[in-house]
């Protein structure tokens, strides 16, 4: 088996910042619940005339500069998305486009929130077996685009935003994935769902009418998923790879609720000092939450080269998704 190296990773979010104060002129909520019930103080928006793939181009441009590796290069394009362009042709082949890449095997995947850490893992298997030499695996969500602003339990939740990540395949040196794990358990489907739009509920004048067209969520029944996926993904992980709490230098956890994640910890046991939030300022970016967090954490120094990173995730299906990395 060859081995996987994280040769760079790119972010991007959009410059329309929007405040808790903002969503409460349009729908009955204020900053103090926001703040007190989910830690998010704020979020960014597309604009007009963005879509999913201009996201994900920036955070791929950004991954590909910092790696050194040229379109021409690129063989794998993964991107993570459960708000696509269009419904076809997929994201990635947009991106493609986009980024003017020549031939790669490209494709959406559809994972909910844990797109980006299903890409990763599935990126990973092509690049051991040496089948493919660089891939692109992105995470990039515009919820925006499927909110209903007249429910105020799931509008103050997401942002948009997209993260990038770029992995070669090479003989020498050692694997940086160390392990991941991941699954679904799609009893919980009914938990987060956009009930139209596909083939079993395609548009029509009733599903605009319903509010049918956007994200429909349980969100004390995603809570408790979350909180016991996300302890059991490191725990298994952790047993995996032989390691310990100590050694992990930085968690990562899915962006979605600062109360999901510090139960989680607060249950482990260890210090939040290890834990990196990006939510405060930029809430829950779905598929983008783990990567735009690792590219940014990069960027300002939190995270360094060798050190140990643990993510996890989980989302619609419901799916969920961890790795741990050396960095
Ligand atoms: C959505 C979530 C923040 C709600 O928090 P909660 O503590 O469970 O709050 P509840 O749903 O019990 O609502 C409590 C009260 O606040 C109200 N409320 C809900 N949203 C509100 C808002 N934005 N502003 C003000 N009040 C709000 C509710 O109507 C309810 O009022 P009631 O008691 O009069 O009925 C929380 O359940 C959560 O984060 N779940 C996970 C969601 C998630 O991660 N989704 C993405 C997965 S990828």
């Amino acid at each position: 088996m060859k081995k996987v190296r994280i040769r760079g990773v790119g972010h991007y979010a959009p410059e329309r910042v929007v405040t808790n104060e903002y969503l409460a002129t349009i729908v009955d909520t204020n900053d103090e619940w926001i703040q007190t019930r989910t830690g998010i103080q704020s979020r960014r928006f597309v604009a007009p005339d963005q879509t999913t793939s201009d996201m994900a181009a920036e955070a791929a441009r950004m991954a590909m500069k910092q790696a050194g590796i040229q379109p021409d290069d690129i063989d794998l394009v993964v991107v993570g998305t459960s708000s696509p362009d269009m419904l076809y042709p997929s994201t990635a082949c947009v991106v493609c486009d986009k980024l003017q890449l020549k031939s790669p095997t490209a494709f959406d995947l559809q994972a909910g929130c844990s797109g980006f850490v299903y890409g990763l893992t599935t990126a990973t298997q092509f690049l051991r077996t040496g089948l493919k030499k660089n891939a692109l695996v992105i995470g990039a969500d515009a919820i925006s685009r499927f909110i209903d602003f007249s429910d105020r339990t799931t509008c103050v939740l997401f942002g948009d935003a997209a993260g990038a990540m770029l992995l070669s395949s090479t003989e020498e040196g050692s694997d940086q994935v160390l392990c991941s794990i991941d699954g679904t358990d799609g009893s919980g489907g009914k938990y987060l769902s956009m009930p139209a739009g596909g083939a079993q509920k395609p548009a029509s004048i009733y599903t605009l009418q319903n509010h049918e067209h956007s994200v429909h969520m349980n969100g004390k029944e995603i809570f408790k998923f979350a909180v016991r996926i996300s302890i059991y993904m490191i725990e298994n992980m952790l047993q995996q790879t032989g390691l310990t709490i100590d050694d992990i230098d930085h968690f990562v956890f899915h962006q979605a609720n600062v109360r999901i994640i510090d139960a989680a910890v607060n249950r482990m046991g260890f210090s939040k000092e290890k834990v990196i939030y990006t939510l405060h300022e930029y809430g829950n970016t779905s598929s983008a939450s783990i990567p735009f967090t690792l590219s940014l954490a990069n960027q300002n120094g939190t995270i360094k080269e060798n050190d140990i990173v643990l993510m996890v995730v989980f989302g619609a299906g419901l799916t969920y998704a961890g790795s741990i990395v050396r960095w």
